[in-house]
């Protein structure tokens, strides 16, 4: 039934599916790993027809959106998932029939109001309600220790104990674990009083997670991660190197312009010799007046070669067919010696 377990750091995501049948599902699929899950589902000859999100991710950009369009599927989340994108939207004890398996939520609310886990076939995927050796946290938004408490101890906990769990996150390369061993050995779990737990919650002090308001934006709302966008622009533009760019200088090349989109104090303090000057925030007021010829080759170049990818992708879909970005930027550039020209734009 579990065909891969994909890590990235510490979270944790499951291709699962039907050997019978090769419907499979994808839980809480991480962004940057889109292309790994094409890769796997198409080695283990599955055909996805479930994304599950088990509940609105924090910590890590979820790639369910992506995914559900690239396989046709529908992303799967709780009712009280707030995100748009989510299509099919299960309430407690909601079944999903996976070619032959059958996949059931259990609404566990505390980690987050929407989290959930799925029981499936002897196994729990508990996304961060129930982790190895420690639970999920309750202090971001919509948590509720008390909730925890309940999800845990009257939902997750009295399943048998032979169950083995899948959670979304482990920091430590283990990968799985039973009811039964967390029930053992589970320092969160130690007592079940309501108020004690509660305070135990409290009192974590974790701090906060790297990337928690662009993760909660993102995933909550559909939109792009600035590396999205920034990976969308690179992968439609062009780039020169340094050295070709080096050598091209060398030969007193001017087939080409080099178009500097930083700011003006910048620009001013050094800059690649010959280079033109027009800051990205101002591209499309002056562009005109700037470039009255489409042909031209334009070379964009920033600090560090991230801005300069997206005015290069802003110039192709201007016309500027031939517009390539700086793989570097200029810093690399005077990183590696090679020589600057200070002050204003001729
Ligand atoms: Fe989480």
């Amino acid at each position: 039934m579990l065909y891969e377990q994909i890590r990235t750091g510490g979270c944790l995501s499951y291709l699962i599916g039907c050997p019978e049948t090769c419907a499979a599902a994808l839980i809480d699929p991480e962004l940057h790993q889109v292309d790994r899950y094409r890769g796997l589902a198409a080695r283990h000859g599955l055909r996805l027809r479930y994304i599950i999100d088990t509940h609105t991710h924090a910590d890590h950009f979820t790639g369910a959106r992506q995914l559900a369009r690239i396989f046709d599927a529908p992303v799967v989340m709780h009712r009280e998932s707030p995100a748009p994108f989510a299509d099919l939207r299960l309430e407690d004890g909601d079944t999903l029939h996976l070619g032959d398996l059958r996949l059931v939520a259990l609404h566990t609310p505390g980690h987050t109001r929407d989290s959930m886990c799925l029981q499936v076939d002897g196994a729990l995927f508990t996304g961060d309600t129930l982790l190895i050796g420690a639970t999920g946290r309750t202090d971001l938004p919509t948590g509720d220790a008390e909730a925890l408490c309940d999800s845990l101890f009257h939902k997750v906990l009295p399943l048998d104990p032979a169950t083995r769990v899948y959670p979304a996150h482990d920091y430590k390369e283990r990968s799985s674990t039973t009811i039964g061993e967390e029930l053992a050995s589970n320092p969160r779990l130690a007592r079940r009083d309501r108020t004690a737990f509660v305070e135990m919650m409290r009192q974590l002090n974790l701090s906060a997670p790297t990337h928690l308001t662009e993760a909660l934006r993102t995933n909550m709302s559909g939109g792009k991660t600035v590396d999205q966008l920034l990976a969308d622009s690179a992968a439609v533009v062009p780039f020169m190197s340094l050295a070709e760019l080096h050598g091209r200088l060398q030969r007193r090349a001017n087939d080409f312009v080099i178009l500097d989109v930083r700011e003006r104090d910048a620009f001013e303090q050094g800059h690649i010799p010959g280079a033109r000057h027009l800051p990205r925030g101002q591209l499309e007021l002056r562009v005109n007046e700037a470039f009255p010829d489409p042909t031209v080759r334009i070379l964009a170049c920033c600090e560090f070669g991230k801005i300069s990818t997206l005015a290069a992708a802003t110039l192709r879909e201007l016309g500027f067919s031939r517009a390539v970005a700086l793989d570097g930027g200029v810093k690399a550039w005077r990183d590696q010696n090679y020589p600057m020209e200070t002050g204003p734009a001729p």
